[in-house]
């Protein structure tokens, strides 16, 4: 997402949003008798400049509804939070700047997901006083939240939890405070995944500054709006550009959008692709290549870097990837649909045509009942080999038939086009492509063949 404006200027956008999100009670939610919920900063704290004030939230499978709050100081020497077990995982879920979003009302749905998918220790950081502010002097308090955060995993730490079992989930900055915990334990800590991490003030900083590969046993990253609020270059082991990284489907182009759909759709996508992820309903697959334009001509087509397994976005240790070690900073690349589950299987269409006379435009589309998925194709007088990627809502084996049309309406168009072959297969291929050979396609006259196959 981008257009012209300055970090500044867009501040000013965002705060009359913020204003009617942040308005709410001034004191810390109740902490020793029923539920927590994350701090309400007010209008006037967050035009004061609030100091930075660190608590958490835990949750587990005995109080999936019901956070318990607790801050470092209230945790005497020898003390555990009340239900944490210190032989779980641990998920530390790390906010980012307060001003991009609704009361985050996410944090609590992604700890939900993550304890339904596993039982673990849900650790949320609340540091909502200190991400309120202009964005420039939220960034300067980042690392005093991971200096806070590295106090209290050396105190659970002393009480039996392990280094590794630590997984942080950190979103758009609070990428960079998981980043800066992990520099903190040296890259000691299991795993980091990084939900479009900022972009702004980050992308020329030293990797001390910032979120790297070295950071964590595993670091992988999620990349939806890396032209504008995210970061564009890679950052973990595994970096998942979905839809290319910058814009995403469903999320408006309008000035005249809504606030929410024109300013942080595209940055929130990582986060709500995650979450739904996590919950399991489909495999969001990716795969390696140098960039999303090599990947929509159909460049890449397999995993082989990853001797074979390709990576999926989730909570498969190493992002399902089994090769070692890891490699760094491989930008892998899907395609989504505009809304949950988000998942579509990558479809390579391979067509062969006879040399042209004249320029000419073909569309293909894949059909299943009524879920069609169409591509037009350009062809040249100098090329007769084109591949492209599209992606599809049902796998290839279910696909009921193809249907090749001569689009190019006008005169100066080729009127007959001798297709020597049309080749589809799955990505990551596996299996030999399905093809059909030598047919004519003239203009006016669809050409299309049914498919007769089974899903294994
Ligand atoms: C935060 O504000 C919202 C709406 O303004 C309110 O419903 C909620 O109870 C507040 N939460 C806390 C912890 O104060
Ligand atoms: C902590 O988790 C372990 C492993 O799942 C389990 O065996 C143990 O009973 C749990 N302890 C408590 C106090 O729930
Ligand atoms: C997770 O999946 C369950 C079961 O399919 C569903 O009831 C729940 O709403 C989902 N949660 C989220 C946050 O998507």
């Amino acid at each position: 997402m981008f257009w012209g404006c300055t970090i500044a200027a867009l501040l000013c956008v965002l705060a009359p949003h913020t204003r009617s999100e942040v308005l709410g009670a001034a004191e810390p939610a109740a902490e020793d008798h029923g539920c927590a919920d994350l701090t309400n900063t007010t209008w006037q704290q967050y035009r004061q400049r609030t100091e930075l004030q660190v608590r958490y939230l835990l949750l587990t499978r005995d109080t999936q509804d019901c956070a318990q709050a607790f801050s470092q100081d209230s945790l005497s020497k020898t003390q555990l939070p009340p239900h944490f077990n210190t032989s779980l995982q641990t998920k530390v879920i790390v906010h980012g700047y307060r001003a991009m979003g609704s009361k985050p009302s996410w944090v609590l749905n992604l700890a939900q997901v993550l304890l339904r998918a596993e039982d673990v220790n849900v650790l949320i950081v609340d540091w909502v006083y200190g991400a309120s502010f202009a964005y420039n002097l939220v960034v300067e308090n980042y690392k005093e939240v991971a200096v806070q955060i590295s106090i209290l995993i050396n105190h659970l730490q002393k009480q039996g939890s392990k280094l590794e079992s630590f997984h942080f989930i950190g979103v758009s900055l609070g990428a960079h405070v998981a980043g800066f915990v992990g520099t903190l334990f040296e890259g000691r800590i299991g795993r980091i995944t990084a939900l479009d991490p900022a972009g702004p003030m980050f992308k020329r900083a030293d990797t001390f500054d910032r979120l790297d590969p070295s950071d964590a046993k595993f670091v992988d990253a999620v990349h939806t709006d890396s032209d504008y609020f995210g970061i564009s270059i890679p950052v973990g082991h595994v970096d998942f550009f979905i839809n290319g990284g910058n814009d995403q489907t469903g999320c408006a182009r309008s000035r005249f959008a809504s606030m929410y759909g024109y300013v942080i759709c595209d940055h929130m996508r990582a986060l709500h692709v995650y979450v739904s992820a996590v919950n399991g309903s489909c495999a969001l697959t990716a795969l390696p290549c140098t960039s999303y334009e090599d990947f929509l001509r159909g460049q890449c087509e397999d995993c082989n870097v990853f001797k074979g397994t390709c990576p999926t976005i989730g909570l498969s240790v190493n992002s399902g990837l089994t090769v070692s070690p890891v490699p760094r900073e491989q930008k892998v690349f899907l395609i989504t649909t505009s809304s949950a589950p988000f998942c579509a299987h990558h479809i390579l269409v391979e067509l062969v045509v006879a040399a042209l006379d004249k320029s000419a435009e073909v569309e293909i589309s894949l059909d299943k009942g009524n879920q069609k998925v169409e591509k037009r194709l350009r062809l040249q007088r100098d090329t007769t080999v084109y591949r492209a990627v599209l992606a599809h809502p049902s796998p290839l084996c279910e696909l009921h038939s193809i249907t090749v049309r001569n689009t190019g309406a006008r005169l100066y168009r080729q009127t007959l086009i001798q297709v020597r072959s049309v080749c589809v297969s799955q990505l990551p291929r596996r299996e030999m492509p399905l093809c059909v050979n030598k047919f004519d396609v003239r203009r006016g006259t669809p050409w299309s063949h049914d498919f007769v196959q089974v899903c294994n």
